[in-house]
């Protein structure tokens, strides 16, 4: 499924990280990836973070996964929502709707996750840190949308939703299957079915917060770092009075700290892991027993091809004589035809394997990044 009617260029000058747009079935030909009855089922399952929002009258229950397989038929009339987390991780028709996503770049790109909800349902108003575009599956969806909200916005008292106490509604619509609505972050949103089998997906995306930024380089810096690593002050002199701290045994004292924390390199190398690194290391699609470069080389001359595991993240960081590939946690540097294939192998799902190296192929397949696929 492709987006034909809709403006990338302008969507990122007007809309993306700034306003809320609605978007008209933009697609060639919109078909559902995924029933509600397979959603039910991956919430049953207990690798998969699933969330159960039950509304009665002003009352909000929120119940948490893994379900049993009758659990939602005790539910009744009461509107209620199913939310799972990460669906594209485990179903590839839900990965493919990424594909039309990717004019955003890989690294920003979060997961999928899908709601079912029955007439009146939903997970009341509320603020995202992320942007997302919510697609209209099957069903219909009133969507309303609101003020500017932050750390300081007033929240009903809740213990698992962060509902907010006050809407001021800017924009109100009736989504319908295909259409999407984009949404960025800290904006007021509240979505309601309108009748049963409403299916949402949310595309989502990530942004590090600073405080994890600094946090985890930190720890990534620290691990390297020499306790004889010490300030020294060799032409110490005489001060006036000993309980100041002066001025340059502060700038060198903190030219100790952004002396590491100013280093690039160390910063890029970090970074792609960091970001790279699975939320649900549980998916392993690591082979039982590994398989060798020649295994590779055999395989794939006799037509099997390469697949990226959905739940892996894929980037590279393009240096002067290196592509730095990352993927699940891991660096790999990578020179000439092999730094191509690293550029094609984030470029496309289902990357071609010519010129590809079968040292690199190898180890992406026995650490479950990678699987060869031999058609059916
Ligand atoms: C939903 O699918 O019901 C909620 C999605 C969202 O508001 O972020
Ligand atoms: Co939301």
């Amino acid at each position: 499924m492709n987006l034909v009617d809709f403006d990338i260029d302008t969507f990122l000058r007007d809309s993306w990280q700034r306003k809320p747009m609605l978007i008209r079935n933009p697609w060639d030909a919109w078909s559902d990836p995924l029933e509600p009855e397979e959603l039910a089922g991956l919430a049953c399952e207990a690798e998969v973070e699933s969330r159960l929002v039950i509304r009665s009258g002003g009352d909000w229950a929120v119940e948490h996964g893994p379900f049993s397989d009758n659990r939602f038929a005790k539910l009744g009339a009461t509107p209620w929502t199913l939310l799972v987390q990460a669906v594209d991780h485990h179903v590839p028709q839900v990965a493919a709707l990424l594909t039309p996503f990717r004019f955003i770049p890989n690294w920003r790109i979060d997961d999928v996750m899908v709601s079912y909800a029955t007439e009146g349902g939903g997970v009341g108003p509320h603020y995202d840190q992320y942007d997302v575009f919510l697609i209209q599956g099957a069903g219909q969806r009133r969507w309303r949308v609101g003020q500017h909200c932050d750390a300081n916005s007033p929240l009903l008292p809740h213990d698992d939703l962060r509902l907010l106490a006050e809407f001021d509604a800017t924009g109100e619509w009736l989504l319908e299957p295909g259409d999407i609505l984009y949404v960025p972050p800290g904006i007021a949103h509240d979505g309601v079915a309108v009748g049963d089998d409403c299916m949402t997906y949310s595309i989502g995306f990530r942004a590090p917060s600073r405080s994890e930024l600094i946090a985890d380089f930190a720890d990534y810096l620290v691990a390297e770092l020499e306790d004889d690593d010490r300030y020294t002050d060799p032409g110490l002199t005489a001060q006036a009075n000993p309980g100041e701290i002066l001025a340059e045994a502060l700038a060198r004292l903190h030219a100790m700290v952004t002396e590491k924390l100013a280093d690039r390199q160390a910063f890029a190398r970090w970074f792609g892991r960091y970001n790279s690194t699975p939320k649900y290391p549980e998916i392993d699609w690591a082979p039982e027993a590994p398989v060798s470069e020649q295994d590779v080389r055999d395989l794939l001359a006799s037509g099997a091809t390469l697949v990226r595991n959905p739940a892996s993240r894929f980037s590279f960081v393009r240096q002067s004589d290196a592509v730095l590939l990352f993927v699940d946690g891991e660096c790999v540097e990578c020179h000439s035809e092999t730094a191509a294939f690293a550029e094609r192998l984030c470029a496309e799902d289902k990357p071609s394997a010519g010129g590809g190296d079968g040292a690199l192929i190898s180890q992406l397949i026995n650490n479950g990044s990678l699987a060869l696929d031999h058609g059916s």
